[in-house]
């Protein structure tokens, strides 16, 4: 087991997780918990990983020095894939102070047996000398559960944020340069698609705060995915940008269809789309058919889209499961939070008295999203005429979208 250097004193000891596909709901290529050694006069351990993994992270550690001469340990939050961990390490270093905030103490407790543990209180600004190396603790309440905390490395300029800044990735770069810009990026998004838009307008509130300390920030050290070290500007800004619902001139078409009418329709929208010279996405959500989109990728198009059409047919007089289904986790995330309100409409054939448009028009709405029209629908397959309208409805949208 190796460890990698972000700074003199300063090492990830975190574990990959090769093979993990599911979590938060969402699809992923794996991930990695990044823990972080910050050694001075004293030692300090920063977070830690899922259960099951501690003897990767020791054995990281354990290149580095031993792990019983770790004289802190710092909590900045207590999900279990960065404290799953934490019960092996205080076995093994029984008296090490645990330094977190009063919510992840109580949360602490509610996961594990704490009797014993020598845990210590910190709010924001508290700071803690490693002799050398300084730490400093900036609460960070509900970005994204309420004991998530900051830390902050005042002399190498690195800020260890946990969870936000993260991207769900397994690979063998640490750092986004190795990975490339714009890949990093498209991980962060996904992660903030559907971990963080609900979150947006407490991202703004923390990041105007964190400018106003007016700390040097040279590095971001996230818990999940590759550390910032050359585009540490890049995800702020992207950050900013995502939370404020800066959006491209793009349609995101969302739909399931049962005999194909649906997708035909779908099909003609984004033909007059893309007769705008606006861009657009169409996701087929799996119907056991198909390979169709995963969720977790739809909210990621539609993150940076202006407008979300959706597509449903009628079946039984309710909007098809899977879009139903698409739509519940949409209104979880709460688009309507963002700085700026997407659009939206949805469409679909029906065979009997329909209903699913309306339904789905009125679920867009829950979700925070503008809907635009009543809706655009047909009985059983859509003739020429109405593929023809399909297709300047599509027009419509993307001219809404162009002057937005
Ligand atoms: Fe990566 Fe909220 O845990």
């Amino acid at each position: 087991m190796i460890a990698k250097e972000l700074a003199p004193g300063v090492h990830w000891v975190g574990a990959i997780d090769w093979n993990l596909r599911e979590y938060h709901g969402y699809t992923l290529p794996g991930t990695t918990y990044n823990a972080y050694l910050v050694q001075g006069e004293k030692t300090a351990l920063i977070d830690g990983a899922y259960g099951g993994f501690e003897e990767e992270v020791l054995g990281r550690i354990k290149s580095i020095c031993d792990p019983a001469t770790i004289d802190y340990i710092i909590v900045n939050h207590i999900e279990m894939d960065h404290s799953g961990t934490l019960p092996e390490f205080v076995r093994r270093m029984p008296d090490v102070p645990i330094y977190c905030t009063e919510r992840a103490k109580e949360g602490l407790a509610r996961h594990y047996d704490t009797t014993g543990w020598n845990i210590r209180v910190v709010k924001t600004g508290d700071t803690l000398d490693l002799g050398g190396k300084t730490l400093t603790f900036l609460e960070a309440p509900m970005l994204h559960w309420p004991d998530s905390m900051f830390t902050y490395l005042a002399e190498d300029a690195i800020l260890f944020p946990n969870d936000a800044f993260g991207q769900h990735v397994a690979s063998a770069a640490r750092f986004d340069d190795e990975l490339g810009r714009d890949v990093a990026l498209a991980h962060a998004q996904k992660f903030f698609a559907n971990l963080i838009i609900p979150l947006a307008p407490k991202v703004l509130k923390k990041l105007d705060e964190v400018g106003a300390l007016g700390i040097d920030i040279k590095m971001i050290a996230p818990s999940h995915g590759v550390i910032w070290r050359t585009y540490a500007g890049d995800i702020l800004k992207a950050y900013t940008d995502w939370s404020r619902g800066v959006s491209k001139d793009k349609v995101t078409i969302v739909y399931d269809t049962m005999h194909g009418s649906t997708g035909m329709m779908a099909k003609a929208i984004a033909e007059g789309v893309m007769a705008e010279g606006v861009d657009v996405r169409v996701c087929l959500l799996r119907d056991g058919r198909y390979e169709g989109t995963h969720r977790s990728d739809v909210v990621t198009e539609v993150l940076d889209s202006k407008a979300v059409l959706i597509g449903s047919p009628t079946l039984q007089d309710e909007v098809l499961p899977t879009v139903a289904g698409f739509l519940s986790y949409l209104r979880g995330l709460r688009p309507g939070r963002l700085g700026t309100k997407k659009i939206g409409c949805a469409f679909g054939s029906h065979g009997g008295m329909g209903g699913a448009v309306a339904q789905a028009n009125e679920l867009l709405k829950a979700a925070g999203i503008e809907v635009i029209e009543g809706g655009f629908q047909v009985n059983y397959r859509p003739d020429a005429d109405e593929l023809a309208r399909a297709y300047e409805f599509g027009r419509s949208v993307a001219r809404k979208v162009r002057s937005r």
